[in-house]
């Protein structure tokens, strides 16, 4: 048998494409935040995690021309090598005071972040017990952990009973990591933090919350999922990245100067790959400021969210609820998926089509998600055509 002959028979993305409703890869050629340019046409962007709209921020993009300027255009090297710059530490410690955490860590990306602190901290004889849902970055931190001689076992969907159930189940003297997203990618909800650090402490298990979709969505000032629950000093570890509200690219581990130290030193993702460039870190940096000095932003992003939920609920779509920047509207099949998707990119509104197996069948959705740079006037267009096309194929 060919290896690849997987490859060759793989033809489902090639006849999505033969129907004209094939919605992914789509070259964006200008960005300003809500609208963007793709095919030589504005439309307006209502699926980019781009949570502040501070990707075309004058100050952050100053920020990032002048670290080129300085530090040239890489790093060429890990962090443990050649490739710390006073930049990096400068973020690091940074963002320990903005997370009330001992020490923070940075990694090239949120998803190296997962793979890199899982697997160096669980290992023979130990246990993840795992959401679910969680990001695929910690189920791949979770497989290669497994791979280690690690143990990996998951509970139901954000729920704390199932936790407990699978908790229950290994064995007492066992070290134990519990891993959950602190806001959930795809539907957007929030993690039951409280009952989730209560039967952590009474089974005597570490905890780690991966606020990607949380810092600068909820929380304090944006400080996410541990300063919503005022639960900071329970959580051990939080982890995150500039991919969404920082405008950037790279990740983050916050958490005990010691356990941080050791990560440091065991971790494989972190010191076999380049670090962030000078101009990711110095446009996180700039982000970071915008975010302690304007936290109306992080209100104005959740009101607009809100908005949303509210008027897409009126207008007779089901929308799961939620009190984060992404709005999913269920559409309940992939054809109806794809065809919704093109209504709307053809009308002028840009989303995410979430199809199966990605999603459950029956949860089909348009994965929407909001910035804090929309305006009403986009938010109202997007109202309008979202109702047009859910006429033009009968879902509402
Ligand atoms: C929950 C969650 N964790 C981690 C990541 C990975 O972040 P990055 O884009 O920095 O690799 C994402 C990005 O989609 C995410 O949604």
């Amino acid at each position: 048998m060919d290896l690849f002959s997987k490859c060759f028979d793989f033809t489902r993305a090639d006849e999505i494409k033969a129907l004209g409703v094939y919605p992914y890869f789509r070259a964006i050629q200008e960005n300003e935040g809500p609208i963007v340019q793709i095919e030589g046409k504005k439309i307006i962007m209502a699926g980019s995690n781009n949570y502040l709209g501070l990707t075309a921020h004058p100050k952050v993009v100053e920020a990032a021309i002048k670290a080129v300027e300085k530090y040239g255009t890489g790093c060429s090297g890990s962090r443990y090598l050649t490739g710390t710059l006073d930049l990096h530490i400068e973020l690091e410690e940074r963002l320990a005071k903005f997370f009330k955490a001992e020490s923070v860590l940075l990694f090239s990306t949120g998803y190296q972040t997962a793979q890199g602190v899982i697997p160096t901290l669980v290992g023979r004889n130990e246990y993840i017990i795992s959401d679910k849902d969680n990001h695929a970055c910690i189920i791949a931190g979770n497989l290669m952990a497994k791979g280690a001689m690690g143990n990996f076992v998951r509970y139901k969907h954000n729920d704390m009973d199932d936790l407990e159930r699978v908790i229950e189940k290994v064995p007492k003297d066992a070290a134990k990591l519990i891993v959950s997203d602190g806001v959930f990618s795809t539907g957007g909800e929030i993690v039951d933090l409280p009952r989730l650090n209560e039967v952590a402490k009474r089974f005597n298990a570490r905890i780690m919350i991966d606020d990607a979709h949380s810092v600068g969505v909820i929380g304090k000032g944006g400080r996410g999922t541990a300063s919503e629950f005022n639960l900071e000093k329970e959580i051990d570890l939080t982890m995150g990245t500039f991919s969404k509200t920082f405008g950037s690219l790279g990740g983050f581990v916050a958490g005990p100067e010691r356990v941080i130290n050791f990560i440091k030193h065991y971790s494989l993702a972190l010191i076999f790959s380049a670090s962030p460039t000078p101009a990711s870190v110095a446009t996180a940096l700039a982000a970071l400021d915008i975010l302690e000095q304007e936290p109306e932003r992080v209100q104005k992003l959740i009101s607009n969210a809100s908005y949303m939920r509210e008027n897409l609920k009126k207008k007779g779509f089901n929308v799961i609820e939620g009190r984060t920047a992404i709005v999913p509207v269920i559409v309940g099949n992939d054809e109806l998926a794809f065809k919704m998707w093109r209504f709307l990119y053809d009308s002028g509104v840009f989303v995410n089509v979430f199809i199966s197996p990605g999603v459950p069948e029956g949860r089909q959705m348009m994965r929407t998600s909001y910035m804090a740079t929309h305006k009403k006037e986009h938010l109202d267009e997007i109202l309008h055509l979202f109702e047009k096309a859910g006429k033009s194929i009968g879902l509402i």
